[in-house]
């Protein structure tokens, strides 16, 4: 094998980052997903685009009605998630992010195709559970939430870090997703509350549970992760989710509405892209 000497291995490097900058200096916005279905057509849409990879994480670097946009593709989970956010931000400092996609209702009256903007998201990955004796089973339901962002100490026993960690949605992002609603002609936009774990919940009481003491609106694996990421980094942050599943009143998994999803936030990414300009 042929080796550089470390000097020049350094120098080589710094001298051809893994990423060039978009074309004009300016700050892009970056739109993330976690799959296909929820990213092809936003980065089918970008002008210019050049491809930038890192392993497996894909980022389409271009340009919507003249405006710098990375689209982001960042795999399914919160670890996932919060990796390419944070190649994201390192690699392209945007003014912003926007995590968006599928994912499944809380609430009986949220139907397929209907999108919910998150005034917040809250982390639902992340509990302690009361000492139980060998044999007396587990009930979730019980389980009191840890806010792993909330104190230095153990979060076990730290009372601070005994509340559900929770991220809001940047105030002028939210902006441009109310200005984006009257476009959206598919179904309903509601202002809400974005769950985040790794799991898919389908067990009713537990969504309940969820839904009555943290409010969530419905649940998905990726928003509150960036969200923290990008909240730690400094930048500001929406999360907007398409309903794609609802085992609340029975409505299985259409990923047709990953598309729609996308529609509505090409159209906020153009509002926040003017919003900027003015
Ligand atoms: N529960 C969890 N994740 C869901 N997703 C869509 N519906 C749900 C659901 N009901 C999204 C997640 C993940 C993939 C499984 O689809 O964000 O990326």
């Amino acid at each position: 094998m042929l080796r550089l000497p470390l000097a020049i291995l350094a120098a080589v490097l710094a001298a051809a980052p893994a990423f060039a900058q978009t074309a004009d200096g300016r700050p892009p916005l970056v739109v993330q997903g976690a799959m296909s279905v929820e990213v092809d057509k936003l980065a089918g849409l970008l002008e210019n685009v050049v491809i930038d990879r890192v392993g497996p994480w894909t980022f389409w670097r271009g340009t919507l009605d003249g405006y710098p946009v990375i689209v982001s593709k960042t795999l399914k989970g919160i670890a996932n998630a919060a990796a390419a956010t944070v190649l994201a931000v390192e690699h392209y400092h945007p003014a912003a992010i926007i995590n968006q996609g599928t994912a499944g209702g809380h609430d009986p009256r949220l139907k397929l195709y209907d999108i919910v903007v998150g005034v917040s998201s809250v982390y639902i990955g992340a509990f302690r559970s009361p000492y139980r004796a060998a044999g007396t089973g587990s009930n979730p339901l019980e389980w009191v939430p840890l806010n792993l962002v909330a104190s230095e100490g153990s979060a076990g026993t730290d009372p601070a870090a005994l509340k559900i960690a929770r991220f809001e949605g940047d105030a002028r992002l939210l902006d441009a997703a109310r200005h984006a609603t009257s476009a959206y002609t598919r179904a309903r936009i509601f202002e809400g509350v974005i769950g985040t774990s790794d799991m898919w919940n389908d067990e009713i009481d537990l969504i309940a549970r969820f839904h009555r003491d943290y409010g969530t609106d419905v649940e998905e694996m990726e928003t509150a992760s960036a969200a923290q990421t990008a909240a730690l980094l400094g930048v500001p942050f929406l999360g907007i989710r398409v309903v794609s599943d609802n085992t609340t009143n029975g409505s299985a998994f259409d990923p047709k509405t990953g598309e729609a999803c996308e529609d509505y936030v090409r159209d906020v990414a153009k509002a926040y892209a003017a919003a900027l300009r003015r």
